[in-house]
């Protein structure tokens, strides 16, 4: 008898029959309800009937949405019962102190009555109560509370991270960290070193470790070599067509990265095997990620990098530092084609990148030793470059590359180049 799914699969008309009518065996799709099953189906079995493509695709992409912004993947097991994050949250993080290390608060979850209190200042910004009623109305991007009525009052008995936290910011349109969330904007505001070490399971020389990390960064790598040097979390928008995943290029596909930080960095449930690395992590007894891996690529890959905004660069020295650019800077020899990088042809040595020489090299830690040359859509938004950020502005990129690879360029030359990096 096929076992398969994709032999099983149902008729296109059929296909919001919840998955749990399919047989006993079913994984837990159900908890993301039906849309999410039927599209991970068609997006495993290779969908359905042609007219059908853009609906599914569409399915898949607002699913995937819903993930990235708030899914767990069950990581409460390490935010929760290993780190008691829940603890330190309800004692001693208020808002002001939340949005201090960098949250950000989703202002189209507020109701009318909050933000009107918000604004009156009747809503107390210094009470760790308000964060925890910001978490029951899921409005702290990429941090998902459960909170429970216990003798009438709220109690926050879980809580774990989602991709937003890193992957998202907000447009700061209520308030300095209040607005609508820009997904795929890298939040550079955010601590998250800062953050972990808020644990109360700590040890000192952990924390310390984590704190020295700063804002914007994040060591992916921390966990499994025990080194520290984080790197700058970069954007998760602008990579569709893009098969060199990660600084480094580790995988060649979005999903490849994604299982690895939910099972890896956020403690998800599920397993991640990288040989190269020799880490082989299983957490839990259930597979809380490989199944929603497609739809949480999808609504990654529907993301465009942002254009720049109108005034934000000198037009005419932009169109001259192209030709700077594809010219005697030689940039285009490694960012070349509409993407702007030859990562689906080839990856670097580590002195290829400007932030090299290093220790600990971050390419060494990775599967490949090697760098990608980084996408440079939308690289106006994500200060400060290179992967360590050691590059605070386009400016000081220009200028590091006519130092270290003795370009000779005029000053003029690299203003101009400057204002074409951030027209792109
Ligand atoms: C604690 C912060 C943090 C969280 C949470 C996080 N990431 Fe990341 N992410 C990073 C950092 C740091 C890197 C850079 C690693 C590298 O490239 O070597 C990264 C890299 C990536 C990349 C590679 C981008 C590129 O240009 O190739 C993708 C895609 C990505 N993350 C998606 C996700 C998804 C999806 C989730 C949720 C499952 C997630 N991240 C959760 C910090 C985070
Ligand atoms: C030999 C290949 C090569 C050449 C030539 C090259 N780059 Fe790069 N570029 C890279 C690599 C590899 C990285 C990633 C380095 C890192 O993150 O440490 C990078 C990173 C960058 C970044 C940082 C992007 C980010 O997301 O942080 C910018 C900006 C950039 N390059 C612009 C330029 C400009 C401008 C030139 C020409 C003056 C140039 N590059 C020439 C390979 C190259």
């Amino acid at each position: 008898m096929n076992t398969s799914p994709c032999a099983a699969k149902p008729p296109a008309r059929a296909r919001h029959t919840p998955a749990g009518a399919r047989g006993a065996t079913t994984p837990p799709w159900n908890l993301l309800g039906t849309g999410m099953a039927a599209a991970v189906l068609l997006a495993a079995c290779g969908g359905g009937g042609s007219d059908d493509i853009a609906f599914d695709q569409a399915a898949l992409v607002e699913q995937g949405r819903k993930i990235f912004r708030y899914d767990t993947f069950g990581d409460e097991a390490k935010w929760t019962d290993t780190l008691r994050m829940h603890e330190v949250i309800s004692a001693a993080v208020d808002p002001v102190t939340a949005l201090s290390v960098g949250l950000k608060v989703d202002a189209e979850a507020l109701p009318a009555a909050v933000v009107d209190g918000i604004r009156a200042g009747t809503v107390d910004l210094k009470s760790p109560a308000t964060t925890i009623a910001l978490l029951k109305l899921d409005a702290v991007v990429g941090l998902k509370g459960r909170v429970e009525t216990i003798n009438g009052q709220d109690v926050l008995t879980q809580v774990g991270i989602t991709c937003a936290l890193c992957h998202s910011t907000v447009d700061d349109s209520f308030a300095p960290g209040i607005g609508k969330r820009l997904d795929g904007w890298p939040n550079r505001d955010l601590n998250p070193g800062a953050i972990i070490a808020l644990s109360p399971v700590l040890d000192a020389a952990s924390k310390q470790i984590f704190t020295s990390w700063g804002k914007g960064k994040f060591d992916p790598r921390n966990n499994v070599d025990g080194l520290s040097k984080p790197v700058v979390i970069p954007p998760a928008y602008g990579l569709e067509g893009i098969h060199r995943i990660t600084f480094t290029g580790d995988g060649t596909e979005l999903a490849y990265w994604n299982r690895y930080v939910a099972v890896a960095e956020m403690g998800g449930q599920g397993t991640v095997d990288e040989p190269r690395l020799n880490l082989h992590i299983t957490n839990g007894t259930q597979d809380l990620v490989t199944f929603k891996l497609p739809a949480l690529q999808a609504y990654q890959l529907s993301i465009p990098a942002p254009a720049a905004p109108a005034g934000s660069f000198d037009g005419a020295a932009a169109l001259r530092g192209k030709l700077v650019f594809e010219g005697p800077g030689t940039c285009a020899t490694c960012h070349s084609g509409p993407l702007f990088t030859d990562a689906n042809t080839r990856l670097h040595p580590p002195e290829d990148s400007m932030a090299e020489p290093e220790t600990p090299s971050y390419a060494s830690r990775t599967a490949t030793k090697q760098y990608r040359s980084s996408p440079l859509k939308g690289v106006w938004q994500h200060a400060p470059y290179f992967h360590d950020g050691s590059a605070a502005t386009l400016s000081d990129v220009v200028a590091i590359y006519n130092r270290k690879r003795a370009l000779g360029l005029t000053g003029q030359q690299m203003a101009d180049l400057a204002e074409y990096l951030k027209s792109l």
